[in-house]
């Protein structure tokens, strides 16, 4: 397709329209959806980054501001930055009542409008995941530009290396063998990593690793951008500290990997919205209801009608 080239107009048309915009950025289909993932995440940044309210903040790949809602509120300003300026238009209006909030709008993948060394903290969520190895590796060394020596990195990537991350992946993989070998590949197709790469990638645009998590489909890394006399040692005991809250719960993952289950037609979506009536298995269950929801609502069709 013509107007999908490039990452911009490929994001630009994902985020048509408002509710477009937020089913790219997570599969929310609503507000309410939104702010349960998008809390759910905070929760995680917040953790990784040891937020503190004079901390300058800058988030790459914003979208609609589904976590930066939540994290603008704690910090002393927050940038959000994204290549889509309709994923943009949509968080501006979402983050109009916090006076402490700028944008940029990306005009390629890298961050030259922003300055070297003006940020305490920065993070990436689901971004990396959609874009060639080069690009990512690229981000890293302008994100450690962008960041104070001693400055805090966290982000994600999908992780071939885990079970689930696996079966994410060969959803992928069975869509590619049945597509048309002349079409072009999709240029914010899913893109999977594995604990290694990250490492190295890391290490090679001028961070120190303090935590890698990678026992669920993401590999989640807290890095420190070097250059700063900042004791690497407390760093990582702080960041082993918080790795629970950081993580991805197990159950997270089991649910994660239903949901892969009910899409490839191994699970009866009835079946996993019986097991997401019980909100006492944990904190994870009224998000991934509504979550389940709005996918299963999208894939009428093929599921049969939604339950609500
Ligand atoms: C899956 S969404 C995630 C949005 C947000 N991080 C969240 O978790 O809600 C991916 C976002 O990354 C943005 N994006 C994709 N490629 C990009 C690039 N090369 N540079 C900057 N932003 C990009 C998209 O426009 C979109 O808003």
């Amino acid at each position: 397709m013509e107007s999908q080239k490039n990452y911009k107009n490929f994001w630009n048309e994902k985020a048509a329209t408002p509710t477009s915009a937020f089913i790219a950025v997570d599969g929310s289909t609503n507000e309410e959806t939104a702010r349960l993932t998008g809390a759910y995440s905070a929760h995680q940044v917040s953790a990784a980054l040891d937020l503190q309210p004079g901390d300058r903040v800058l988030e790459l790949g914003c979208g609609v501001g589904r976590i930066g809602h939540e994290i603008a509120p704690r910090v002393a300003h927050w940038e959000g930055t994204d290549i889509s300026s309709n994923m943009i238009d949509v968080a501006r209006d979402r983050l109009k009542a916090h006076a402490n909030v700028g944008f940029t709008e990306l005009a390629r993948s890298d961050l030259q409008p922003l300055a070297d060394g003006s940020f305490d903290k920065a993070y990436c969520v689901a971004v990396f995941i959609h874009m060639d190895k080069e690009d990512f590796y690229l981000y890293l060394e302008d994100l450690a530009r962008v960041l104070k020596p001693g400055g805090l990195l966290y982000f994600d990537v999908w992780n071939m290396a885990s079970a689930v991350g696996w079966r994410r992946y060969a959803f992928e993989i069975e869509q590619h063998r049945v597509s048309d070998p002349a079409a072009r590949k999709d240029v914010a197709r899913n893109q999977f990593s594995c604990p290694e790469e990250v490492r190295i990638f890391l290490d090679r645009a001028g961070f120190d690793l303090t935590l890698l998590l990678s026992d669920s489909p993401w590999v989640q890394a807290i890095a420190v951008r070097r250059g700063s006399s900042a004791d690497l040692e407390a760093l990582r005991n702080y960041a082993d500290s918080v790795s629970a809250r950081v993580a991805y719960s197990p159950l997270w993952t089991e649910l994660f990997d239903a949901i892969i289950n009910v899409a490839t037609g191994k699970l009866a979506p009835e079946v996993l919205w019986k097991d997401l009536a019980d909100d006492s298995r944990g904190e994870e269950i009224p998000m991934f209801r509504e979550w389940f929801l709005g996918l299963w609502k999208g894939n009428e069709q093929t599921w049969g009608k939604a339950p609500r």
